[in-house]
């Protein structure tokens, strides 16, 4: 699509003026393409996502524990297909999207690429991992393209159910056994530095973070929220009674933050590059319910061409 320039001005204005930019707006080429990526990166997170904490429905501890969980991983599956909704909004299709998933041409988020290896992971992860998607997703609460930004307002009040759910399940386990606390520890010591790394590479290494600010897509830097989250957490580690494994996380008062360690970010390349601990596994898991789908779909599809014909045929 050309430029027209009524057109080009009028979303300019409309990003200056803070307004939303909705569905019948004509946009940018760029600004459709990355708005739609980023919305399917998000989209394909909150599905793939449910896998790690899949592995602990069935052998949670007690009855609410499960009930907790699956209330939670259910939650995830919504998010998932709420923001592919967002995505068609933008003339996105979603059988494309999932196909360039699970053929792995466009990425979820990395941190799903870890195994849970121990119940606690199901706490830690509620307490980093949606947390951390916290940082990241309240802000986008007043991203320009409106639909996005609805979504968000939705999916951030049920991340913080998240969040509580495994703050309390961490809590109720660092008031148990010498055992459960170590399990704790241990989970924290695997997820936290993944967890920093949620917010992506560093603002120098972050090419497209000014165009998104220029766009008012994103309203914050990588290392703007990486920050905020770090000195979010510290307090409730403390309170937790538990340890991050950084030797150089400590207040700086001039700064008035905290100063950590450096980032491996050799890992966080291999691991979005694909050579992460779970990656071929999480695809493969994907792409086989997506074909054990294939007929439920096919049914549907069925269903409505019978409908759409009887009632032309009326
Ligand atoms: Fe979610
Ligand atoms: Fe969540």
């Amino acid at each position: 699509m050309s430029e027209d320039p009524a057109l080009l001005a009028h979303f300019e204005a409309t990003i200056a003026a803070d307004q939303r930019v909705e569905p019948r707006d004509w946009v940018p080429e760029g600004y459709r393409r990355t708005m739609v990526r980023q919305i399917a990166q998000h989209a394909h997170s909150e599905i793939i996502g449910m896998q790690p904490e899949d592995n602990w429905i069935t052998r949670a501890p007690s009855l609410r524990r499960k009930a907790i969980l699956l209330a939670k991983v259910q939650d995830e599956a919504g998010h998932g297909l709420y923001l592919y909704s967002a995505a068609e909004t933008l003339g996105a299709d979603r059988a494309e999207l999932t196909e360039m998933l699970v053929t792995g041409r466009q990425k979820y988020s990395s941190i799903f690429n870890y195994p849970t290896l121990s119940f606690a992971d199901v706490g830690v992860i509620g307490w980093l991992v949606d947390g951390a998607a916290i940082c990241n997703q309240v802000p986008l609460c007043r991203s320009s393209y409106g639909p996005y930004a609805r979504a968000m307002i939705r999916v951030c009040k049920e991340e913080s159910f998240h969040q509580r759910q495994g703050y309390e399940l961490l809590m109720t386990m660092m008031s148990g056994s010498d055992a459960q606390r170590e399990m704790v520890q241990e989970s924290v010591n695997r997820w936290w530095w993944p967890s920093l790394m949620m917010f992506g590479p560093p603002d120098g290494d972050s090419p497209n973070t000014a165009q998104s600010m220029a766009w008012k897509i994103k309203r914050h830097t990588n290392d703007e929220l990486r920050q905020r989250f770090v000195d979010m957490s510290v307090p409730q580690a403390e309170k937790l009674g538990v340890s991050f494994p950084d030797p150089d996380l400590r207040w700086n008062a001039e700064r008035g933050h905290y100063d950590f360690g450096a980032i491996d970010w050799s890992e966080l390349k291999r691991v979005i590059s694909g050579n992460g601990p779970c990656n071929a596994q999480r695809v493969a898991h994907r792409r086989k319910a997506h074909e054990d789908g294939a007929w439920v779909r096919d049914a549907a599809a069925a269903h409505a061409a019978k409908h759409a014909r009887r009632e032309a045929a009326a």
